[in-house]
């Protein structure tokens, strides 16, 4: 049988951040072309899905939006490793689920317009990066097009993210006249050629420093001194401040030409770390060649129309993972069979048969299987839970046909238990009308999208007039539920909410009762 450490030691677990627009799709299917895993023209990604969308609930709301809502795994081999990509929605609104899925990733990409530079929803990723010590590598992108100047554009990423940036390549010419990058590593000069649409992989040829000098001339010089300029810091990255998320291996680049690209894959390859014991509830690792176990970090409904169904969504951290094998539920201590293991991107499923730490499985129908659950074989694990994050929109729901209460009250709990929205009760009122929380307000659209096409309950929401939320306990509850502009909600793991009209408003009552137990969300006031 296959030895999970060797195997867990082959992979290479991550995602690609950005704000929308600055070039995640494009540099996935980018990667996948490197990867050998598409073949066809490149843009393929989008275009399965857009095909595709007539067949699902998910995609008509997509479509209708111009976005992806869905966000699963792509895996390739590359090298002698097996990436897993995993994807995360780069729409203009946030849901749990982006924040879910670099809980279960080792690494990140973030990726940066060189036009635009750090942007809002960049840095609010960058938060949960951070919040979770996620080593991160930066690709600036579009080099191809008029952009900022590279120095500066370093810059930015120092100041505003408060990472330093170690480029590992450096642009020759300027955004706009993109002629290849030094590598820092070996002072190479590699020269891009365009191939057409961007289709197969770039032309590169390195150029010695006498021919380029000769042949780029002022691009040349000027990228030469302020290499130079970089040089006063290592060439070399330095692999332990990667790994502890204090430095950013930093690439230039162009998604739409390819140029860059290899380069920055296979320092994915080289510097993403490859899956490390998890730890568990009592901070304890589960070696990874203990027997099998798994992470559960996303919930799925319905993702088609023709079959109606539910996946979840685990990351392997441990052993081998068989398909068909009975594996237990840790909450529940009940057998789970696993006959029906799929690895999914979008629409499309694949029975996977095996899989090892940082690989994803999707288990269809594994209905009592929550986020944040464990799944395993002999000795009993449970992992830390994965913590919420901080609500910015908050809507009253109520069913729009008070005849349809009990649908309307199955969805929301079967809508709070994916994660979909966190649903917030008052004590008295309770599903008479609830509060939905969420971090971003098209979160609310897949929901009551979801209660009125799933559940048949159509909802109406009204939105309130809160805007920030604080974890707070029993003891303090009395006082603010006293407070005008203040309430205290509940969600179904006894977790209390105090919910403030306005930032101005929280920051009196902290600052004139400092007793009051009000902790900060992850994620919280980020920009965006
Ligand atoms: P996202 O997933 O981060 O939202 O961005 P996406 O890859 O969809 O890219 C957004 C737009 O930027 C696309 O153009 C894409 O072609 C373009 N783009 C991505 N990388 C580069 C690059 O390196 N150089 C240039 N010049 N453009 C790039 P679009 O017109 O919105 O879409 P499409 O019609 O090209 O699909």
């Amino acid at each position: 049988m296959t030895d999970p450490a060797p195997e867990a030691e082959r992979r290479r677990t991550f995602a690609i951040i950005s704000h929308p627009d600055a070039g995640k799709t494009t540099l996935t299917e980018k990667f996948l072309l490197y990867g050998g895993a598409l073949t066809s023209e490149a843009g393929s990604v989008k275009a399965r899905g857009e095909r595709r969308s007539a067949t699902s609930d998910w995609m008509e709301l997509e479509q209708k939006r111009g976005i992806s809502i869905t966000s699963t795994v792509l895996q390739f081999p590359y090298r002698d490793c097996v990436v897993n990509l995993l994807d995360t929605p780069g729409h203009r609104d946030f849901s749990e689920d982006t924040y879910r899925v670099l809980g279960a990733a080792d690494a990140a990409v973030m990726v940066l317009d060189a036009a635009k530079g750090i942007e809002p929803q960049t840095l609010k990723l960058f938060e949960v990066c951070r919040e979770r010590n996620l080593p991160l590598l930066s690709f600036i992108n579009k080099w191809d097009r008029p952009g900022l100047d590279a120095l500066d554009l370093i810059d930015m990423v120092e100041k505003q993210i408060g990472l330093t940036p170690h480029p590992v390549t450096w642009p020759v010419g300027i955004a706009g006249d993109f002629r290849g990058v030094i590598d820092r590593r070996n002072g190479e000069f590699v020269r891009f050629t365009r191939t057409a649409h961007g289709a197969t992989e770039a032309g590169e040829e390195v150029v010695d420093p006498d021919r380029a000098a000769e042949e780029e001339g002022d691009a040349w010089l000027e990228a030469v001194g302020e290499v130079e300029l970089l040089d006063t810091d290592s060439t070399e990255v330095d692999v332990e401040s990667f790994l502890a998320a204090e430095t950013t291996p930093t690439f230039f680049g162009s998604a739409l030409t390819n140029f860059g690209v290899r380069k920055l894959l296979d320092s994915v390859i080289e510097l993403v770390p490859p899956p490390r014991p998890r730890l568990d509830i009592n901070d304890l690792p589960r070696p990874l060649d203990a027997p099998f176990s798994g992470f559960v970090f996303k919930v799925q409904a319905n993702m088609d129309k023709a079959h109606r169904d539910r996946i979840a969504f685990f990351r392997v951290c441990s052993g081998r993972f068989e398909r068909g094998m009975v594996v237990t539920h840790q909450p529940t201590g009940k057998p789970l069979a696993t006959k029906y293991a799929h690895q999914v991107f979008g629409q499309d499923r694949e029975t996977i048969e095996e899989a090892f730490p940082g690989d994803v499985v999707g288990l269809v129908n594994a209905n009592e299987v929550k986020v944040g659950d464990a799944l395993y074989v002999g000795e009993p694990v449970e992992f830390a839970r994965m913590p919420s994050f901080a609500p910015e929109h908050f809507s009253v729901v109520r069913p729009r046909d008070i005849g349809r209460f009990k649908q309307f009250r199955k969805g929301i709990n079967q809508l709070d238990e994916e994660g979909v929205v966190q649903v917030l009760r008052d004590r008295d009122l309770g599903d008479q009308a609830p509060v939905l929380a969420a971090v971003g307000p098209m979160q609310f659209e897949v929901a009551s999208h979801r209660l009125a096409n799933e559940f048949g309950a159509e909802a109406v929401l009204t939105s309130t007039s809160y805007r920030v939320a604080r974890i707070t306990d029993e003891e303090s509850a009395p006082t603010l539920r006293a407070m005008k502009g203040v309430d205290v909600l509940g969600k179904s793991d006894g977790t209390q909410y105090a919910l403030f009209e306005s930032q101005y408003w929280l920051d009196r009552v902290e600052a004139e009762q400092p007793d009051l137990r009000l902790d900060r969300l992850i994620a919280e006031g980020a920009a965006g």
